[in-house]
């Protein structure tokens, strides 16, 4: 491994450098007019894939966005991987926030500035530069690699569980490798063991066929903003508790040895409401910030849009408003129930004066494993090894929907673990990665090979 590692250290410049250039192509999924660019970042991927030495290298079309796929499975009677992350990016409005722009990576105070630095290509990159290590130093890895990256994570992942149904006999290994979420803090790696799911809703009401003055119409004709503010507001009541029949019913508890070990955690209440500039943290009553993150499912309201917004005062009564909200879910949340008894309930509330109009949108489920799960611990002994420091176990609070598909699909368990920062400023402006974290996660990614290996 020593002439692995000694490789990684003396190319670390020249990692930067090409990053840089994955990082320069805006692979936006969320926009029609960048398909381009996502199809070239495809490509730019297969490409690297085979410069580093991955065989079977290929571009997979899907009714959307194309999977890239690649394997090397040189090591017969050794466990394989199958590695998983995302080319696509967010969007990157409002673009005037950023400090440098978001597809020209620029280096400030040992970060890695760009959108989709840490989300995901940074992290996927990683992994690439540790194969590299392997095969030019050994001529072979410790395993047997697949990988697969996605175009499609951040709208939702709509074509990825078809594609991976249709390929069931190609995709076959021993565990599922995610680099594609954050540390716990600076300087505390960690690994992590559940994700929340998602279901994804839009939310249409008409109260009039135009817009009306106000004066002559207001008090006579209900205001579709008033009336969405109205069922928004029922969704939760003053303690934070989702108000939809049923919300809780799958819900598992959190157990109080998980209480016990996040209570450990190195959570700082004060920095984390500064560092965000909250006033005073909000959320169900009865659990910690963690626990609200980690363990309980949440509504939310994503955005809303309705009558006059423009600068100075205008008397209008708005025909239309409009809201998207989702729910994160936790295990055994399904997306389907909770989509279910939303829209009974969204229904039952909605008064006859308006037209509502429901619309559902992307999700996933939720997932978890068990942390004595031998791979996870083969990440930990990895990181350790990787950062000095052995790693805390977590869960999150974001979606990676095909997790849960990879468990139930392919019946392979997922090792996520993932060299971001709570601050990355992930779907934001300024998104960054720890340059440190990332060249430690090369190392970490390298020896992580070696300790699944070893079982
Ligand atoms: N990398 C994130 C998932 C994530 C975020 C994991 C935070 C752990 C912590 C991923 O790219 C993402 O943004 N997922 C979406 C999924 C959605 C579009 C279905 C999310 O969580 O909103
Ligand atoms: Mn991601
Ligand atoms: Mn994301």
């Amino acid at each position: 491994m020593d002439n692995v590692i000694d490789f990684i250290n003396v190319n670390r410049e020249r990692y930067l450098a090409e990053l840089k250039a994955f990082l320069a192509i805006p692979s936006i999924s969320a926009l029609p007019q960048h398909a381009g660019d996502v199809r070239r970042c495809a490509d730019w991927c297969a490409d690297e894939m085979r410069r580093i030495g991955m065989q079977n290298v290929k571009l997979v079309d899907t009714p959307g966005n194309p999977v890239v796929y690649g394997d090397w499975l040189g090591a017969p009677g050794a466990p394989t991987i199958l590695f998983y992350g995302h080319y696509d990016v967010q969007p990157v409005d409002p673009l005037e926030l950023w400090q440098s722009p978001p597809f020209e990576a620029t280096i400030r105070d040992g970060e890695i500035y760009a959108r989709g630095s840490a989300d995901d290509k940074g992290q996927v990159f990683m992994h690439f530069k540790a194969i590299e290590a392997h095969l030019t130093q050994n001529g072979k890895l410790p395993v047997n690699m697949k990988i697969i990256l996605e175009g499609e994570e951040e709208v939702g992942s709509v074509n990825l569980d078809n594609f991976i149904r249709e390929h069931k006999g190609e995709l076959g290994a021993d565990v599922v490798v995610i680099s594609d979420s954050p540390m716990f803090a600076r300087g505390v790696p960690s690994i992590c063991y559940g994700l929340r799911g998602l279901v994804y809703f839009q939310i249409d009401l008409r109260g009039s066929n135009t817009d009306l003055h106000s004066g002559s119409f207001g008090g006579a004709v209900a205001n579709p903003a008033f009336v969405l503010a109205q069922i928004l507001a029922q969704m939760k009541d003053r303690g934070g508790r989702i108000r939809i029949p049923g919300f809780y019913d799958e819900v598992v508890e959190l157990q109080e040895e998980e209480r016990k070990a996040w209570a450990t955690l190195p959570y700082n209440e004060k920095a984390y409401k500064k560092d965000f500039g909250i006033p005073k943290v909000f959320g169900e009553s009865g659990f910690t910030t963690l626990e609200r993150t980690w363990a309980r499912p949440t509504f939310e309201v994503n955005g809303l849009l309705s009558g006059f917004t423009g600068e100075g005062a205008k008397t209008v009564l708005p025909a239309v408003a409009m809201a998207k909200v989702s729910m994160r879910l936790v295990p055994n949340q399904t997306p389907d129930t909770i989509a279910e008894r939303f829209e009974a309930h969204l229904r039952d509330i909605a008064p006859k004066t308006v037209e509502l109009k429901v619309t559902r949108m992307h999700g996933g489920k939720p997932w978890m494993t068990s942390y004595d799960n031998p791979f996870v611990q083969a990440a930990g002994r990895a990181i350790e090894r990787g950062f000095g420091r052995a790693p805390v176990f977590t869960r999150e609070g974001g979606s990676i929907p095909v997790v849960s598909t990879f468990q139930e699909e392919l019946g392979v368990p997922s090792v996520l673990f993932g060299v971001g920062l709570p601050d990355e400023n992930a779907h934001a402006p300024n998104e960054k990665l720890d340059v440190a974290n990332f060249h430690g996660g090369i190392i970490s990614s390298a020896f992580l090979y070696e300790e699944i290996a070893k079982r």
